[in-house]
């Protein structure tokens, strides 16, 4: 089911503003691409879906200990990761329109197909035209904005034919793949992009280290040059952390040894991942600056696969837990060819975006293949001895093994997206006098709304404010997080702390005076109860631990 509607970018972006939930970074500057600021509701609602994973996974459980690790770390650690040689995405180049693009995502026309170039408007088809003309020596045809022409022969050629014609005029190498935006088959090689962002520590002066080297070696060609600069500035390089992920391998030993922890158990940490994504999509769905919120949990070798399906299971009733329709989560199975280098197995859980089911968090079993790949490369034993086991391969007791790794790895603002998702409503309602109109309500679950209750004088006189001032104070001594609030109209108020997914609205009227009682409308149903001025901490303290 879903509540989504078909505008939602345009229509979730534009509440997330309106209401302060997220607002695009550096907005006065013209904005920067694909980064976002949190604002006074988003934060609070960042807060608390990352406060109740940490409940969940670290202060619930006995097996679970947490730790808040350094964004930068010794650029060994992605070494031995793997991350400096591996953790790149294929990047390919339009030779028309010089689009950047993702080679593994772009779009796979079929054999036989039509491959159209669409360009935005006459012009551009004009130049473009122009441009292919002179390069390739081919005349495409154009009508209005779109070149044609070309077509799919099999996988590995294209060719341009003459109206009715079979046989091509000319042929050229096909990849596999046309760009995103314009369609064009024309393409660079594909380069390997590494995703870390890579700065210098202490006081190095990179960029004379550079000069120097390149006055030093003017005869070197322009590969073997690229090659030395690029040693010179990997000494003092140090990378801001593409997962979180790694602090829980190198800190295995001080973790285990510091709490006695035994096998089974996890690390947990939750908190800013950077990644220089070539694609970023979708709002905040893909960043470069996001956060995640990860566990690595140590296993006995041979126990990973029941460890594995114990993890997925948690983490999906999680996800559920807080939303409103929990059938639009599902798993899926990586394919043997998908897994990650590390991984023996791993499950995606996804959700229904308004693109597809798409990955929410990974939950994967890594093996023992970190802790190895640290312990090698640093000389450091991270390994772990159980008195209480025979040895499989000695048959005596006690054994020494390094610990195999599951892994539940999600992604924090991500699943802020999906809640914000989850939580839009809109709905048809009628005033006292019939006349209909469209109530946007955010439905967020309680734990994780960034109000708890809005408190509103009817009117800003006869003492109601003084009333709803001190139920504030209450309310803020109980640690419920709640907001005064007097300007405009009662209806409009409750519009807005529908929007702001504030479930519940405490109003104080002309009977409180009368009989110490005050309204408590519920923000889901909008029923309004009338309950004991005294009672109200009690009341809205029993709703938020019921829900
Ligand atoms: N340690 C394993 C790891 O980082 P991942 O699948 O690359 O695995 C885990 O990331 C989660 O982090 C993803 O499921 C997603 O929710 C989130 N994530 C990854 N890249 C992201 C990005 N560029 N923007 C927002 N969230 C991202």
């Amino acid at each position: 089911m879903s509540n989504i509607p078909d505008n939602f970018k345009e229509k979730i972006i534009s509440l997330c503003k309106r209401r302060g939930f997220i607002f695009q970074s550096s907005e006065i500057y013209g904005g920067l691409k694909s980064a976002y600021d949190y604002g006074p509701l988003g934060v609070e609602l960042k807060r608390n879906l990352m406060n109740e994973w940490w409940k969940s996974m670290v202060h619930k459980r006995e097996d679970v200990i947490g730790i808040d690790a350094s964004i930068i770390m010794h650029s060994k650690v992605w070494e031995s990761s793997g991350h400096l040689s591996g953790f790149s995405d294929p990047l390919v180049d339009c030779l028309i329109s010089k689009e950047r693009f993702r080679a593994d995502k772009a779009p796979r026309p079929k054999i036989g197909d039509d491959l159209p170039i669409n360009c935005n408007d006459k012009g551009q088809a004009k130049d473009y035209q122009k441009q292919i003309e002179d390069r390739f020596k081919i005349q495409l045809k154009r009508t209005g904005k779109i070149l044609k022409g070309l077509k799919l022969i099999d996988k590995n050629t294209f060719g341009h034919f003459d109206d009715d014609n079979d046989i091509p005029t000319k042929t050229f190498e096909y990849r596999g793949y046309v760009g995103p935006t314009f369609g064009s088959p024309f393409l660079s090689d594909e380069r390997q992009f590494n995703l870390m962002f890579r700065s210098q520590i202490g006081p190095v002066d990179v960029l004379g280290q550079i000069t120097k080297y390149v006055e030093e070696n003017r005869k070197l060609n322009s590969d073997d040059l690229r090659k030395g600069i690029d040693n010179l500035v990997k000494e003092s390089a140090v990378y801001l952390r593409p997962e979180t992920a790694q602090a829980m391998f190198v800190q295995f030993l001080n973790c285990q040894q510091t709490m006695s922890m035994k096998i089974p158990f996890g690390i947990a940490q939750m908190g800013k991942s950077f990644r220089n994504e070539i694609t970023t999509e979708h709002f905040i769905f893909r960043s470069c600056e996001f956060e995640q919120m990860e566990m690595e949990f140590f296993v006995e070798p041979g126990s990973q696969k029941e460890w594995l399906e114990y993890w997925r299971d948690n983490r999906m009733k999680w996800w559920q837990k807080f939303a409103n329709y929990p059938e639009n989560f599902r798993y899926r199975k990586h394919e043997k060819d998908e897994l990650a280098h590390y991984a023996d197995a791993c499950y995606d859980i996804e959700y229904k975006y308004p693109w597809g089911f798409d990955e929410l968090e990974g939950v994967a079993s890594r093996t023992d293949y970190d802790l190895k790949k640290h312990a090698e490369n640093s000389g450091t034993k991270l390994s772990y001895f159980d008195q209480q086991k025979m040895d499989p391969n000695s048959g005596k007791n006690g054994w020494r093994y390094t610990p195999y790794v599951i892994e539940p790895a999600a992604g924090a603002t991500r699943g802020l997206l999906v809640y914000l998702m989850d939580a839009y409503h809109e709905e048809i309602v009628k005033d006292a006098s019939g006349k209909e109109s469209t109530r946007v309500v955010m439905k967020l679950h309680p734990k994780l709304a960034p109000i708890k209750a809005a408190v509103l004088p009817l009117v800003k006189k006869e003492g109601l404010p003084e009333i709803a001032r001190k139920i504030v104070d209450e309310l803020f001594n109980s640690s419920i997080n709640a907001r005064y609030d007097e300007q405009h109209s009662i209806g409009k108020r409750y519009r807005r702390h529908d929007e702001a997914g504030t479930p519940y609205c405490i109003t104080i009227d002309g009977q409180t005076k009368e009989d110490n009682t005050v309204t408590i409308r519920d923000r889901d149903s909008m029923k309004q109860e009338r309950v004991d001025l005294k009672d109200i901490i009690n009341i809205i303290q029993k709703k938020l631990s019921l829900s």
